[in-house]
């Protein structure tokens, strides 16, 4: 039986723990730290993703083994290769890739690079240094506008620069060079800018098999009809109606088996998930970044969509035979909107009541950003509350989705009422 650690603390582990929690394989579920929902669904621990000698005080301790990695932190820190390098601990399943894996998130340079080196299909690109900023400025001069400008390391989902003018480009190019981001900004990845509708697809690998999750699209910017700032992100959905089977075999010939094959190849050890966010030119799929982990908020929609048991692919994945497990697909549609606390991405204010959690009836409600707080569940995030549902179309789960979302109430509650309605 499993006593399985989930690290975390978002919507996305909420998610997973909720799918974890049904498998008759499981004895115990632990989530370090989790948040107010996960309690519902295991027990929570009072340790960052990040702390690793705590983590592994607490693996020992309490005869965990395995451990489900969530964020990208842990990762990028390389608590796989930690695990693998301690006596007593090298026998507890990581799932979640190496150090040298999580690069491909880590480090966007790195990413283009293994994309280039394995032929998948990508945005044209160069990368900058401080000693290279006069190259950088004349590269900029040969694009055509948007440009796009990427910090190389990892920035909370903020690196990312799409700017209108050359003139502008050329001042941020600089800026980013100069410290905009600290030590991730050291480098900068300046690429062609691709125009299309995207989409997250999501795999599972054991280094040397893998299996092709449920897509979904999910919605980042924080006003209707895509305006205003990037959020972590607003909602999502699965399935999306231009991933059809032909275009799904595209990213599977073109995108995942050669990532999975070049990882390999590259001798990197990686077992876990691969996020390929993806976007359809001209019905062609191409890389806009890696992501070592699950999407969040797509988690909240995919593990509606899985009917098998993850935790039995997770076994597959450490024991490298997840070509022997299965994988089947719910054909429902399931949606999630995100409840945001007024003022998000911006500054906002925590700690307010939220109250109307069990007057929900029918849709699943993941907790993003909450604690509690004497007894009562109040708000700790800017994402707050991710409800979920299923419908027989996209449509009708939307429907669901908004008129459980009304029933929540907190103060400043506000939450996008266009998600899904973008796709046909
Ligand atoms: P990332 O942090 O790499 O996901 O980038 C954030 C967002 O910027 C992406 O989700 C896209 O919407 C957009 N983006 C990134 N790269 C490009 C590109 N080459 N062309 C157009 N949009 C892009
Ligand atoms: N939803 C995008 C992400 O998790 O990065």
């Amino acid at each position: 039986m499993k006593r399985i650690l989930l690290l975390g603390s978002g919507g996305r582990e909420h998610a997973l723990a909720w799918k974890i929690a049904q498998s008759p394989k499981v004895e115990k579920l632990f989530i370090a730290p989790g948040n107010a929902g996960t309690m519902s669904v295991g027990e929570n621990v009072a340790l960052k993703s990040d702390d690793f000698d705590g983590i592994r005080r607490f693996v020992l301790e309490n005869g965990v083994n395995m451990v489900v990695v969530g964020p990208e932190d842990p990762l990028v820190k390389g608590i796989y290769d930690y695990f693998k390098a301690d006596s007593q601990l090298s026998s507890v399943p990581v799932i979640g890739p190496s150090r040298a894996g999580a690069v491909l998130e880590g480090s966007k340079e790195f990413a283009k690079g293994f994309m280039q080196r394995h032929g998948i299909p990508t945005a044209a690109y160069r990368s900058f240094n401080g000693t290279t900023i006069d190259e950088g400025l004349q590269f900029l001069e040969t694009l055509q506008p948007p440009y796009v400008l990427k910090a190389d390391g990892l920035c909370a989902g903020k690196g990312v620069l799409i700017v209108p003018t050359l003139e502008e480009a050329k001042h941020e190019l600089k800026e980013m060079l100069g410290g905009m981001f600290g030590q991730a900004s050291a480098k900068v990845v300046i690429e062609q800018f691709l125009s299309g509708i995207e989409c997250s697809v999501f795999v599972m690998t054991d280094g040397r098999h893998y299996k092709i999750l449920p897509e979904a699209k999910d919605y980042k910017r924080i006003g209707e009809g895509d305006t205003g700032l990037n959020t972590g992100g607003m909602g999502s959905v699965s399935p999306v109606p231009f991933a059809t089977k032909e275009w799904m075999q595209k990213v599977e010939d073109r995108i995942i088996r050669p990532t999975v094959e070049g990882l390999a190849a590259e001798g990197i050890d990686y077992k876990g998930f691969i996020f390929f966010g993806l976007i359809n030119v001209d019905g062609d799929p191409m890389v806009i970044e890696y992501n070592v982990r699950m999407g969040d908020p797509e988690t909240e929609s995919v593990m509606l969509r899985i009917k098998s048991d993850i935790v039995d692919m997770f076994d597959g994945i450490a024991e490298g035979n997840l070509d022997e497990r299965t994988l089947e697909a719910d054909p429902r549609s399931a949606v999630c909107v995100m409840l945001v606390s007024g003022g998000y991405p911006e500054a906002y204010k925590k700690g307010f009541p939220i109250t109307g959690l069990d007057r929900v009836d029918g849709s699943i409600v993941f907790h993003a950003g909450t604690a509690l707080n004497d007894g009562a569940v109040v708000t700790a995030g800017g994402r707050v509350i991710a409800v979920s549902s299923y419908g027989a179309t996209k449509e009708e789960a939307l429907a669901k989705s908004f008129a459980e979302a009304q029933k929540i109430e907190f103060e400043g509650k506000y939450f996008r009422s266009d998600i899904g309605k973008d796709l046909n």
